[in-house]
């Protein structure tokens, strides 16, 4: 098609066909306290990248910018739309302030190979909590704040760890979150996991540490007093392949999976993204609107840009409202941001209260070379407006936690690919794509069918779910022998362009937050008066996706049904967390099922959404779907 995609076919073939050297060629670019010899070791369902090497991502984040001489170099430039204040901290602060929580750390006993819990907002603590356990060697597990006591407490459980560092909240519009009672609850449900509790105060929050009581839980110690009396720790080698961090995210179940991510392969492939993905090098401002809570937060906020010795802005805010649908651009402009990264969702927000850009225009927005999109699908529409307005290449690239960083992209450093709209573009170094119909069967060029990546997978993707080897194998490998399952589903263009489509399981997409319909449902099943419940993913014109849930009554039961809607509503909220953004509650007499009991999910949205839809001939009564079909007519039709 063209010279950059020929000689960007070259470079992936490469990464496929000659994997070892390849990827041992990328892995010199990282600083290794002892170099590694070998690129992997496979053994099938399991692999290990960079098995010999010894390294320190604190090390390689940090200290060896100083080293270089680019200590005064900004490193992080705290920027909150919340409460107006910016704040930049050199490589050489951030390292002193790493360093420093670091031997805080070692001082509470944490040890190496250790998880600790970082329950954080946006602020620069976060990011020093995450360097500082990768500097002695524990293993970090961020929970985003917007997750609910109930989830914090399961992975508190599943990671078990004993230390938790947590700021005193963060700071939404119009409301102040204050994480205290949170913690607290979430101490209780985790029955006595944790001892320690190290939190960083915040002004103008409710709680401090004095209104803890004594015996809380935990002991409860204040971060900024300990930091006063630590010694600094220097980083300690660690290998390759043990883990970094742990980060969690929605299954098919209600148990979110702990994904293990190691240090060698992360390091080396996010520095191979960054100069072939998004272009960008040392003195580059990167900036990534989202969170440290996911996936898009650890490799793109936090390691990636200080790996390369780039500066990371780091966003208290939102794309509208804090204070106007300039927000971005105003930060773009403050900040001379070179290569942006954020969700669809949040440049769908700014069209929708700003459809003719009129804030862009109050900007300079000339630093900016790229943005580019993740965390759900990028729609055509959304792609074209923003493309027009911005007039920089706006990039698609599709990736998951598991993987850490994009499956498939356009190579901007490389060369970039023309874009076509739908398609996240062509696949990355080391990953090899391809479609497979339900046997595991490879499709025709054109057709969809089930996203699966040939084994094994490139340095930076999952090395395990925490638990133990079966979890990888059971939730990933198991479904298609030789291949990782990403439970999407795509196609591939006749030019090799991958368009991806959705999810193949019960995993949905809210403003780019994952979660699970699993977990919703038995969440909605707590309540006393809900006999049967279903959830689907149903389309949003805003957030992409938003959970519907259709609840049957037990028998009998005679409610106020507004009431009840508030009770399931409130009940999500508490349990999942308002991230959820559950509001959508329809009561029906019964759930429609096939013979065998398997309940339409896949009909019950195509209802919603309007589209055309098949019922099972194994279905026990088709006039269930009567109330269904009336209700989603009535809320399509127009508003008279
Ligand atoms: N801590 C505590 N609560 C949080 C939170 C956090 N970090 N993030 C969101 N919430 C709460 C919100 O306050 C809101 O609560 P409410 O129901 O009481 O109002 C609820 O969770 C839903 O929030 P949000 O998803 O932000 O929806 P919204 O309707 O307020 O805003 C957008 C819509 C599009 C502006 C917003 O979703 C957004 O900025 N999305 C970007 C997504 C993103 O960065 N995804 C990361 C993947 S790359
Ligand atoms: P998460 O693990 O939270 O990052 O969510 C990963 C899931 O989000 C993927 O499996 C996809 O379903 C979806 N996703 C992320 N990026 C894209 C994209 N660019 N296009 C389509 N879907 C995406």
């Amino acid at each position: 098609m063209t010279d950059s995609l020929d000689r960007f076919h070259e470079q992936w073939r490469t990464s496929i066909d000659d994997r070892d050297r390849f990827w041992l060629e990328q892995s010199k670019r990282i600083d290794w306290s002892r170099a590694p010899r070998t690129a992997i070791e496979d053994a099938g369902d399991s692999w290990s990248w960079f098995p010999d090497g010894e390294l320190n991502l604190s090390y390689n984040t940090l200290d060896r910018h100083i080293e270089a001489g680019r200590g005064d170099a900004a490193a992080v430039i705290f920027d909150s739309a919340m409460t107006s204040e910016s704040r930049t901290y050199t490589y050489h602060q951030l390292r002193d302030e790493t360093a420093i929580f670091a031997g805080v750390l070692r001082e509470q006993g944490v040890r190496r190979g250790e998880r600790v819990i970082i329950y954080m907002p946006m602020i620069p603590e976060a990011v020093v909590a995450m360097l500082a356990c990768a500097r002695i060697g524990a293993v970090h597990s961020v929970v985003f704040g917007g997750f609910a006591a109930n989830e914090l407490a399961t992975r508190i459980v599943d990671a078990g760890a004993r230390i938790l560092v947590m700021a005193s909240g963060g700071l939404e519009p119009g409301k102040v979150v204050d994480y205290v009672p949170l913690v607290r609850e979430a101490l209780r449900l985790s029955d006595g996991a944790i001892d320690t509790v190290i939190l960083k105060e915040r002004d103008g929050f409710p709680t401090s540490i004095e209104d803890v009581p004594a015996g809380a839980g935990a002991t409860w110690l204040d971060w900024s007093e300990l930091a006063e009396s630590a010694n600094p720790a220097v980083p300690v080698p660690i290998a390759a392949n043990d883990p970094l961090y742990l980060l969690y995210t929605s299954g098919t179940t209600g148990n979110p999976k702990g994904i293990v991510r190691d240090s060698g392969g992360y390091a080396v492939a996010l520095d191979w993204s960054m100069r072939n993905i998004y272009g960008a090098g040392p003195g580059d401002v990167f900036w990534t609107a989202s969170d440290v809570g996911w996936v898009v937060g650890h490799s793109y906020i936090v390691y990636a840009p200080l790996l390369i010795g780039a500066t990371t802005v780091l966003y208290e805010g939102k794309p509208v409202g804090t204070p106007d649908a300039g927000a971005f651009w105003r930060v773009v402009e403050q900040h001379r941001v070179n290569v942006m990264f954020t969700a669809p969702t949040a440049i769908r927000a700014i069209h929708r209260i700003d459809p003719d850009l009129e804030q862009l225009a109050r900007y300079d927005r000339s630093s900016l070379r790229a943005l580019f999109l993740a965390g759900e699908r990028l729609d055509p529409e959304t792609y074209q407006w923003i493309t027009a307005g911005l007039g920089v290449p706006v990039i698609d690239h599709w990736w998951q936690t598991e993987t850490g960083w994009a499956i498939s992209a356009n190579p901007v450093g490389f060369g970039a690919l023309p874009l076509k709209a739908g398609s996240s573009t062509v696949p990355m170094a080391g990953y090899d794509v391809a479609i497979v119909n339900s046997k595991g069967r490879e499709v025709e060029t054109g057709r969809e069918g089930n996203i699966a990546i040939r084994l094994p997978l490139p340095p930076g993707t999952l090395t395990g779910v925490w638990g133990g080897p079966h979890r990888l194998r059971d939730s990933y490998l198991n479904v298609f022998p030789g291949y990782y399952a990403t439970g999407d589903s795509g196609y591939f263009d006749n030019d090799g362009y991958l368009f991806v489509m959705g999810r193949t399981d019960d995993v949905i997409n809210v403003a780019g937050h994952r979660l699970s319909t699993g977990a919703l449902e038995e969440v909605i099943a707590l309540h006393h008066d809900v006999a049967e419940c279903a959830v689907v993913g149903v389309r949003d014109a805003l957030k992409g996706q938003r959970a519907m849930g259709f609840v049957s009554l037990k028998s009998g039961r005679s409610v106020d049904e507004s009431e009840l809607r508030a009770q399931l509503v409130d009940l999500v909220r508490t349990r999942i967390g308002p991230v959820a953004a559950f509001r959508d509650v329809m009561f029906v007499d019964r759930l429609p099922k096939t013979r065998s009991g398997k309940i339409l999910r896949k009909t019950l949205r195509q209802i919603i959404d309007g589209e055309p839809y098949r019922v099972p001939a194994t279905i026990e009564d088709t006039s269930v779907l009567d109330p269904i079909l009336a209700a989603a007519e009535a809320a399509r039709a127009p508003i008279i």
